[in-house]
């Protein structure tokens, strides 16, 4: 059976003290870590990241960044910002929703991103989706296709993923039904692409048992439900 990965977005829902209160928590469930068929990724706010590194026991949890500044250009200086302080970053987000629209990112400098991360060995996480408007006039692969890395970067063997999010579906509890996540899911991989597949929008306890029916899915990008302690444990726990 395949692992599924937990990317747990906490976005800024959690403060730094919260973030070490629950991290010591997670500490406790060490037991549903080893040889189960989850992998767990943290992001919690890049500040707090020091502290939270310090506060986990767990070995196979593992941290990221939800992105990092726009205004960094070279890659040296990602590349220190990424493993500085011995935190030892494995992954990052990029794209996701609120940075194409908050900090106005276009698909041109967010795949700039990707790739610069990619080789600097730093496991990416690429966010596409349609908005609501994209899909109510049929543009959801389209749109989807022009978020896309061109090329797949063969030079680098390390993985990376493709988390499909659909804009309207964050944070909103409306999930698209399995059928239309399997058809993105199959067009992101019928173009030159072959990463690992991710969903994020709305997972939660309640409804990750059906979403882990769509056979291409590896994993999830979860925000909400993912900072709050008891729904974390009970996807874990349905997971494995
Ligand atoms: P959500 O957020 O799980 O709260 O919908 C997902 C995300 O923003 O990555």
């Amino acid at each position: 059976m395949k692992k599924i990965t937990i990317a747990a977005n906490w976005k800024k829902y959690l403060n730094e003290k919260e973030s070490i209160d629950f991290v010591k928590k997670l500490n406790k469930y060490e037991d549903l870590f080893y040889n189960k068929y989850v992998d767990i990724i943290l992001f919690p706010q890049a500040e707090h990241l020091p502290a939270v590194k310090d506060a986990l026991e767990i070995k196979n949890v593992t941290l990221g960044l939800q992105d990092y500044d726009y205004r960094i250009k070279s890659d040296s200086e990602i590349s220190s910002r990424c493993h500085s302080s011995g935190v030892g970053l494995d992954s990052c987000i990029v794209g996701h929703s609120e940075r194409r629209m908050l900090h106005k990112e276009d698909n041109k400098s967010i795949l700039e991103k990707f790739h610069i991360l990619h080789a600097r060995d730093i496991y990416p996480i690429l966010c596409v989706g349609e908005t609501q408007e994209q899909r109510d006039l049929g543009d959801t692969l389209p749109t989807i296709y022009k978020q896309l890395p061109e090329e797949t970067p063969l030079f680098n063997p390390l993985p990376y993923a493709i988390a499909y999010e659909p804009v309207w579906s964050i944070g909103t509890g409306n999930v698209p039904s399995n059928k239309e996540i399997e058809l993105v899911l199959s067009g992101v991989i019928n173009s030159k692409n072959q990463p690992y597949l991710f969903y994020g929008g709305s997972v939660n306890e309640d409804n990750v048992e059906k979403l882990l029916e769509i056979d291409l899915i590896d994993g999830f990008l979860i925000g909400g439900a993912s900072a709050k302690f008891d729904s974390f444990i009970q996807i874990i726990k349905k997971i494995n």
